[in-house]
């Protein structure tokens, strides 16, 4: 797809109309920490690139999303610029008092956000809970729409999260060559819920939720469950304990392609590389 409005060198004169539609804003503290986290840990070059600037689309309710990745970015690299980008204009006016330009900012917009930031490209977008309230149909095109405003090796994150937080399932994507690629889908998880990874196929990426059943998702959560299994079977009980094996088991015993840097996986990260598909 064709990125026209990046054509455009400069911001337009008139206000375009913001594409999606407002949904539920719900949100809550510290919900994307497994995201913000995992980006600090496997893109820390990308967060340090000096003025970069990283867009968080539909923070929802609160600010708290967006002040949460400033909080946990900007002490990486003080140049970051944090943008908080929602739908409905009254979230965005109970954002401002929050704001500290140019560092955090907050505008009303959607998928469109050459239309915000101009001829300048993020670095960084998140579109976090918010597709999952779209028709599957909606996901590529908005994917795409987002990806206009990328930097070229710029990353795109869209995923879903259950509503604290503590499982978070996301998509990776990376503009390169001037077209979005899809580089992984992460799972991670603070250690405290239970029944993993079976939890997991309920907060897929809205592109797979709806295809749990196709013979791929099938095999790869059969294998990861099996795994839990025998680890459960070596008498290993600490969670963090059998996530860790549980992984080390799909590593050795599959052709899932899973990043193998332990760093990650301590943290509660299985980063999937084989497209599901
Ligand atoms: C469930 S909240 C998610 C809040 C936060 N990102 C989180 O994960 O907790 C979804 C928010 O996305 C906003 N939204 C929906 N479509 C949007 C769009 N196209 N552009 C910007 N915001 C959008 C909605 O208005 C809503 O406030």
């Amino acid at each position: 797809m064709m990125c026209a409005a990046k054509l455009q060198p400069t911001k337009p004169s008139k206000p375009t109309k913001a594409q999606g539609q407002p949904t539920r804003g719900k949100t809550a503290l510290n919900r994307l920490r497994r995201i913000d986290v995992y980006v600090a840990l496997a893109y820390t070059n990308l967060v340090r690139l000096p003025n970069a600037l990283v867009v968080d689309v539909g923070f929802g309710a609160q600010a708290w999303t967006t002040l949460e990745m400033a909080a946990r970015w900007q002490p990486l690299n003080p140049t970051l610029r944090v943008l908080g980008v929602e739908i409905d204009p009254q979230r965005v006016a109970a954002a401002q008092p929050y704001a500290v330009p140019p560092a955090i900012t907050f505008q009303v917009g959607g998928f469109n956000l050459t239309d915000l930031i101009g001829a300048e490209a993020a670095h960084l977008i998140r579109c976090y809970n918010v597709l999952r309230q779209y028709e599957e149909a909606d996901v590529l095109p908005a994917l795409h729409r987002m990806s206009c405003a990328l930097a070229e090796g710029g990353i795109l994150i869209e995923g879903t999260s259950n509503p604290s937080g503590g499982i978070a399932a996301f998509d990776v994507y990376r503009k390169q060559g001037g077209s979005l690629q899809h580089e992984g889908l992460i799972f991670g998880t603070n250690f405290h819920i239970p029944d993993l990874p079976a939890a997991f196929q309920t907060i897929l990426p809205k592109r797979l939720i709806h295809h749990m059943q196709d013979a791929l998702p099938v095999a790869f959560f059969a294998a990861w469950q099996r795994a839990f299994a025998v680890v459960r079977g070596m008498g290993i009980r600490s969670r963090r304990t059998a996530w860790i094996a549980a992984a080390a088991w799909l590593i050795s015993n599959t052709d899932f392609a899973i990043d193998r840097r332990l760093r990650l996986i301590r943290r509660g990260y299985v980063c999937l590389y084989t497209p599901l598909p």
